[in-house]
């Protein structure tokens, strides 16, 4: 099954000249997203890892079937403010200004192997980001995988582990 196809092409989103890559058309059709389920349970699975971890907010559509899948819980790393309790920040650099993500303190244990899932990898920056929150954990981070990259911006040249992705763009 060409997964490709069920990725539609959004020009001008969220702003003019940028090209949106909508993964709704691919939640949307059953046997293509058992099928995108089943390759991402592949890739991941032999990283052995004890939990995953998904990246706000479409990294929680991708993580939650995995950890079904895989029978393994799985962490959220959430925008600031959005989690209760003690939490733990890291704050990583934009083009312009910086973004602040975070984890509640409990969510990892210290040496527990961790993957890592979001929808798409674009400059890597929010990847890399989550990678280094949970190393501050003490989590042992094994890889990271997503549905989508967008190989032409390099973004996995940001990442010092294994990244699995399943459809590359490669302009
Ligand atoms: C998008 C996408 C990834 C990130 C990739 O999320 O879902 O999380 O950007 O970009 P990067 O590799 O350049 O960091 P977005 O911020 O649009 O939020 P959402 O998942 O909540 O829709
Ligand atoms: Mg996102």
């Amino acid at each position: 099954m060409d997964l490709k196809q069920h990725i539609r092409q959004v020009p001008d989103f969220p702003k003019p000249g940028i090209l949106f890559y909508d993964i709704s058309t691919l939640l949307a059709h059953p046997q293509a997203w058992q099928e995108t389920v089943r390759q991402l349970v592949g890739a991941i699975g032999p990283e052995k890892p004890d939990i995953l971890a998904g990246i706000e907010s479409r990294g929680f559509l991708v993580a939650a079937p995995l950890a079904l899948q895989l029978g393994l819980g799985f962490v959220m790393i959430r925008k600031q403010g959005k989690l209760p309790g003690a939490t733990i920040p890291y704050t990583y650099d934009l083009e312009y200004g910086s973004d602040t993500i975070e984890m509640q303190e409990d969510a990892v244990k210290p040496g527990q192997r961790v993957v890592v899932l979001d929808d798409l990898l674009a400059t890597g920056g929010t990847m890399r980001a989550s990678v280094e929150l949970l190393r501050k954990m003490g989590a042992d981070v094994r890889g990271c995988a997503c549905i989508i990259e967008l190989a032409f911006l390099s973004g996995r040249e940001k990442i010092d582990i294994p990244v699995h992705s399943l459809i590359s763009f490669e302009s």
